[in-house]
């Protein structure tokens, strides 16, 4: 049964992504992440495929449901997503993020994970223009913009990006839509700022919640000051 997910706001949130933990101590870096604030985990699911990399499976999040209450957020890096949506529903997702360059019918796609009971996430990579999700915006509950080339942590962000998150935070106002708006990759405690500047409401991390010196807790901790630093009042 999906968890509560947190309400959509102006404010930020992190999204911590076990790309970044240890592999062999999974357990043990999700429980490091009580009482950081994180309000989900993000589940980065490679195909070797869609992008160059393999990852988790259902099994994981089976093993990890146990482990934590918080949200699972699984980012679909995968071709013909549609055909194992009911399989990671099964397993424990809460929110399913599948690639507007891996669905030929995206807004089906959205329609088959919120009939899951999953919150429904569409993601677009750094060379797809947001515009592709502006007709579809009442089918999304997280728009996702990746800001570096899917497959890989520890990568930088890629500037340009935030300009795209800019014309998505734009749009998603116009139309009064009440979607999440997520960056993914290359997220730190110095960028922080600039994002949420830029309109995005939730920050995924893994390298800098993950690899921080004070430990995971205290990643999260950072990214959620410095991210409130740079989002609008709330009114
Ligand atoms: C990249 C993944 C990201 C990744 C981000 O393909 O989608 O979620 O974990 O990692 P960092 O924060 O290290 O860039
Ligand atoms: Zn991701």
């Amino acid at each position: 049964m999906p968890r509560t997910w947190p309400r959509c706001t102006r404010g930020i949130a992190v999204a911590p992504s076990l790309l970044a933990a240890d592999f062999g101590h999974l357990a043990e870096a999700v429980r490091a992440l009580e009482g950081s604030g994180a309000d989900r985990l993000h589940i980065d699911v490679m195909d070797g495929d869609f992008v160059p990399n393999f990852t988790f499976g259902t099994d994981t999040l089976r093993a990890l449901r146990t482990e934590t209450e918080l949200p699972f957020e699984v980012h679909l890096m995968i071709r013909e997503p549609e055909r194992h949506l009911a399989t990671f529903a099964g397993a424990g997702a809460d929110a399913m993020t599948v690639h507007w360059e891996a669905c030929p019918h995206l807004h089906r796609t959205l329609q088959r994970i919120r009939e899951l009971g999953c919150r429904a996430g569409g993601a677009v990579n750094v060379s797809t223009p947001v515009s592709v999700l502006y007709d579809i915006l009442d089918s999304l509950d997280l728009a996702l913009v990746m800001t570096v080339d899917p497959g890989f942590g520890g990568q930088s962000l890629i500037p340009r990006t935030l300009v795209k998150v800019a014309q998505l935070r734009r749009e998603i106002d116009a139309q009064g839509a009440a979607v999440e708006l997520e960056i993914d990759g290359g997220v730190e405690g110095h960028n922080a700022a600039e994002c949420a500047r830029a309109g995005a409401t939730v920050l995924v991390a893994g390298t800098s919640v993950f690899h921080h010196p004070e430990g995971p807790a205290e990643g999260v901790r950072r990214l959620l000051g410095a991210g409130a630093r740079g989002a609008p009042p709330t009114p």
